[in-house]
C-alpha cells in the first residue's frame, strides 16, 4: 500500500506514473492530445480530452505497474498552470475550451488595465507582472463572451477552476473544489501575503467570489476519488503546478536553490523559502508551495520559447529531421559564426515582458549554414535563462551556486555545456529527469506519511552529470552584448 500515482497534466501531453516508497519509477504512460488554434493568438484545449487521455493515462500507469488502485497510499496532481476552465458545477460540464497559458486573446486587455495604472497593484498583491499569460483576464473573457455565464456565475452556478481544479472535481465526482496556493498564485487573483484570494483583484477583474475554488495545502489529503473511477477510493493527497512541482521534485528545499525545466517553454524557479523577495527586474515573485500551512515563496523566470525552439527548426523550417538531431548539427562548428536567433515568436517572456516582439534571425553571411542556425538556437535557449539569472542577480536573490536542469532538452549535453559555460555557474543534471512527476509524488507520499518530510525525499535525489564553466569571461561577455543586440532588434517588431 505504498505505492504513489502521480498524473503530470502538462500542455501538450497528459502523463501518469506510479512510484514506489523509494521514489523509483514503476509503471508510465503517456498520451499527446489536440491544440487548438481557432484564431491568430489563441490556443485551446478541449477539457473532456484533458479528462480522458488523463484518467486513461493513469489506468495505463497501474497495469505498467503491475498493480490496482487498491494498492496506492495516495494521488499527486500536477499540471501546466494557468489555463482557466469553466464549467457548470451541476453537470460537471466545460462551457467552453480551456484557454491555453500561451493564449494572447486578452493582450488588448491587459494594455487597458496597464494603461489605468493597475499594473503596480497587481504586481503587489499576486507577484505577477499584468500579462496575457496568467488566467484573470482569460476568465474575465470567458464570462464576457459565453452567453449567461456572468449571470450564472454570480448566482454559484458555476465553477472556475486551472487543470488541478478541474482535475480534482472529476476525480471526486464533483465533490471536491480546490486548488493549491501555488496554481493560485498563477491566476492573478490570489494575494501571494494573505494567502487567499483577493477581493480588491476580485473587483477589479469583475469574477465573482462564489466562482472560485477552496485553497488547500499543496501537500496532505484533502478528500479522495470516486471508488468506480480506477476500481478503488485513493486519498487525493498533493497538488502543484508543473514548474512548482519540479522544483519540489529536485530537491530545491533551502533558499538559493534553483531549478530549469527545459521544456515547451524555460520555466526557472529559485526557492527564497519564508521570503517574499519582490522583484525590481520583472520576475515573478510566486508561492512554491505550502505544507502544514506553511508557505515556502520562490522567484521566477518564465521564458515561452525552449524545446519549442528546436520544434519549429524541425517542423517550421526543415533543418532537422528529429529533435535529437540538433545536437550533432550544432556541435558540427564551433560557434554560430556571430549568427544570433531571438526565438520572440509568441512575444518575449521575463524578464522583457514584450507581447510585440517577434522571432528575429540576425548576422547572417554567405558562410553561415544550417549548423550556425542551429547553434544559435541552442544558445537562444542558454542565453534567455542567463537573462534570468542575471535579472535574480541584481534582485538581490542568490547568488546562484549551482543549476539544477530537467525537461527533455536538459538531455542535450551541448546545451547543458553552452548553459554552464554563458552562465558561469555549474549546470547539474541528475539521475531522474522526470522531476515534475516525481515532485506530485512527493507532495502526495508526504501528505499521506509515505515519507517522513522533505529530508528523506533529498536524500533519493542524485547527479547523473555535472557541466562545469569552461568559457573565459570576455568571450561570454561578447556573447552576452552580441545576444542583447539581437534581443533590442526583435522588441516591439509587431507593433510597428
Ligand atoms: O506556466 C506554464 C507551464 O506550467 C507549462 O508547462 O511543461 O506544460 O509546458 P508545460
Amino acid at each position: 500500500m505504498s505505492y504513489l500515482l502521480a498524473l503530470d497534466q502538462g500542455t501538450t501531453s497528459s502523463r501518469a506514473m506510479v512510484f514506489d516508497a523509494d521514489g523509483r519509477v514503476q509503471g508510465v504512460a503517456q498520451q499527446a492530445f489536440a491544440q487548438h488554434f481557432p484564431q491568430p493568438g489563441w490556443v485551446e484545449h478541449d477539457p473532456q480530452e484533458i479528462l480522458a487521455t488523463q484518467f486513461d493515462c493513469a489506468r495505463v500507469a497501474l497495469t505498467d505497474a503491475g498493480i490496482t488502485a487498491a494498492a496506492l497510499a495516495g494521488i499527486g496532481i500536477t499540471n501546466q498552470r494557468e489555463t482557466t476552465l469553466l464549467w457548470e458545477r451541476a453537470s460537471g460540464r466545460a462551457l467552453a475550451p480551456a484557454i491555453v497559458w500561451q493564449d494572447r486573446r486578452t493582450a488588448a486587455d491587459c494594455d487597458r488595465l496597464r494603461a489605468a495604472g493597475h499594473a503596480e497593484l497587481i504586481r503587489a498583491r499576486t507577484g505577477l507582472e499584468l500579462d496575457a499569460y496568467f488566467s484573470a483576464t482569460k476568465l474575465a473573457w470567458l464570462l464576457d463572451s459565453v452567453p449567461g455565464a456572468r449571470t450564472r456565475a454570480e448566482a454559484g452556478e458555476l465553477a472556475f477552476g486551472t487543470v488541478d481544479s478541474w482535475l480534482v472535481w472529476h476525480l471526486s465526482g464533483g465533490a471536491l473544489h480546490v486548488t493549491d496556493p501555488g496554481n493560485a498564485a498563477r491566476t492573478m487573483l490570489f494575494n501571494i501575503h494573505s494567502g487567499d484570494w483577493d477581493e480588491d483583484l476580485l473587483t477589479l477583474f469583475g469574477i465573482p467570489r462564489a466562482l472560485l475554488p477552496r485553497i488547500v495545502d499543496s501537500s496532505g489529503v484533502c478528500g479522495e476519488t470516486c471508488p468506480d473511477l480506477f476500481g478503488a477510493a485513493v486519498p487525493i493527497a498533493g497538488i502543484a503546478g508543473d514548474q512548482q512541482a519540479a522544483t519540489f521534485g529536485q530537491a530545491c528545499f533551502a533558499p538559493g536553490m534553483a531549478k530549469n525545466t527545459y521544456g515547451t517553454g524555460c520555466f526557472l524557479l529559485m526557492n527564497t523559502g519564508a521570503e517574499v523577495v519582490r522583484s525590481d527586474n520583472r520576475l515573478l515573485t510566486t508561492v512554491g508551495w505550502r505544507i502544514a500551512g506553511q508557505t515556502s515563496y520562490a522567484l521566477e523566470g518564465s521564458i515561452f520559447m525552449g524545446g519549442a525552439i528546436v520544434q519549429w527548426l524541425r517542423d517550421g523550417l526543415g533543418l532537422i529531421r528529429c529533435a535529437h538531431d540538433i545536437e550533432a548539427l550544432a556541435a558540427s562548428v564551433p560557434d554560430s559564426g556571430g549568427v544570433v536567433l531571438v526565438p520572440a515568436f509568441t512575444g518575449l517572456g521575463a524578464p522583457y515582458w514584450d507581447a510585440y516582439a517577434r522571432g528575429t534571425l540576425l548576422g547572417l553571411t554567405r558562410g553561415s549554414s544550417r549548423a550556425h542556425i542551429a547553434r544559435a538556437a541552442l544558445e537562444a535557449i542558454a542565453l534567455q535563462t542567463v537573462d534570468l539569472v542575471a535579472a535574480m542577480d541584481r534582485d538581490g536573490a542568490g547568488p546562484l551556486t549551482e543549476l539544477r536542469v530537467d525537461g527533455g532538452a536538459a538531455a542535450n549535453n551541448l546545451l547543458m555545456q553552452m548553459q554552464a559555460d554563458l552562465l558561469g555557474v555549474p549546470v547539474v543534471r541528475p539521475q531522474m529527469l522526470e522531476t515534475t512527476a516525481l515532485g506530485a509524488a512527493y507532495l502526495a507520499g508526504l501528505g499521506v506519511g509515505v515519507w517522513s518530510g522533505p529530508d528523506e525525499v533529498a536524500a533519493h535525489w542524485a547527479v547523473e552529470r555535472r557541466f562545469d564553466p569552461m568559457m573565459q569571461a570576455d568571450q561570454r561577455a561578447a556573447t552576452l552584448a552580441l545576444w542583447h543586440r539581437g534581443v533590442e532588434r526583435a522588441r516591439g517588431w509587431a507593433d510597428a
